[in-house]
């Protein structure tokens, strides 16, 4: 089969497309013949040599693919040969086949396309697993995205709008301001022309927001904990400016705020199974009534993921970049 293999680390010139055999699925997986590829931005990590795949999983890269069931290990029911599906991978999503648990396999939801289904494992399960599990937002709550043009924050958007939350973002153009604002934010801030701080609590009534999931952090930490209310939480899930900040503890203490943070990839597929059977229960009808897409910026095939790839530290793109094999 086809793959795309990471030669060293380094540009998107590192990527080149190869030859292996097809995986087998063992009893707990499904074998996935790949139809579309989800590029994120773990993948540059990883191809740049600074996000090593957890132990297990294929060295080459990938974290969610939608294709066709080609077979399944004698420990899986409830799929069948032939099903349309989508998934949520440890690596290897960027090939012609690739094998994952069961628990982390979940039916196309109806009336989406191949393109559309694999652009939504990776960030459909971050944002619940931080927003909804561990953030706990809750009904008519003030949420702050940062990156909200992102893959993660257009989804992000979405599911805090569908579930009740009202919704601020920050964005690095006024193109992503627009585009915010049309999936449902109340506020998109460019932060380019404003501080992040003053314009939200401006736009709040100086109340601030109640929970916080920023992929940003360095110099945002400090204003982060300014910006939330009473028993706010602040959930890390990147670091794109730096793990390091100086930031005011005693507001931490004085409002009772939580700081946490998570990584989706080296979790167990039970832990990621929990979340699968949610989001089909909860989200997938959303899906299928068109309430909430994934978000589609481009769509490149196999052979130019490199392109993919600068697409993305371009930073240009709105919403998700999909491989097509
Ligand atoms: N913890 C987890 O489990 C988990 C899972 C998946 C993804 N992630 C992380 O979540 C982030 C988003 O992933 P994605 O695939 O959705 O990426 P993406 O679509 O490439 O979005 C990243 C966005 O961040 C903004 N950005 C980039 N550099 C920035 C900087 N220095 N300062 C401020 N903003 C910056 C850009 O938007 P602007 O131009 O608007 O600034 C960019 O569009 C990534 O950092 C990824 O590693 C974490």
């Amino acid at each position: 089969m086809k793959y795309i293999d990471i030669t060293k680390s380094g540009g998107s010139n590192v990527l080149k497309l190869k030859h292996m055999g097809k995986p087998l699925p063992k009893k707990s997986e499904i074998l996935i013949k790949v139809k579309a590829a989800g590029v994120n931005r773990p993948d540059i990590l990883q191809r740049m040599g600074l996000y090593p795949p957890p132990k297990g999983s294929p060295l080459y890269p990938g974290l969610e693919v939608a294709g066709i069931i080609e077979s399944i290990g004698e420990n899986v029911s409830g799929f069948s040969i032939g099903q349309q599906v989508c998934a949520l991978l440890a690596g290897g999503g960027y090939a012609e086949y690739c094998v994952v648990p069961f628990q982390q396999v979940l039916p196309i939801p109806d009336g989406l396309s191949m393109i559309e289904a694999a652009a939504i494992p990776e960030t459909f399960f971050t944002v619940w697993s931080n927003i909804f599990d561990i953030g706990k937002l809750k009904k008519n709550e003030r949420v702050l995205i940062h990156g909200g043009s992102s893959g993660i924050g257009t989804t992000a958007i979405q599911l805090c709008s569908i579930f009740g939350s009202e919704v601020y973002v920050t964005v690095g153009s006024d193109e992503k301001r627009n585009a915010c604002i049309d999936l449902g934010a109340k506020e998109a801030i460019n932060y380019n022309k404003e501080d992040f701080y003053e314009s939200i609590i401006s736009h709040t009534d100086k109340r601030g927001v109640n929970l916080i999931m920023d992929m940003v952090s360095g110099d945002y930490v400090n204003k982060n904990i300014k910006l939330l209310s009473d028993k706010g939480r602040l959930i890390f899930i990147a670091f794109l400016k730096g793990p390091k900040a100086e930031a005011n503890f005693g507001l931490v203490m004085q409002k009772r705020i939580t700081i946490t943070g998570s990584t989706l990839r080296p979790q167990s597929k039970i832990f990621k199974g929990k979340i699968a059977k949610n989001l089909y229960k909860y989200v997938w009808p959303y899906l299928e009534q068109k309430k909430i897409r994934p978000i589609i910026d481009s769509v490149y095939p196999i052979e130019k993921v490199s392109e993919a790839h600068d697409r993305m530290e371009s930073n240009r793109h709105i919403g998700k970049i999909v491989l097509t094999v």
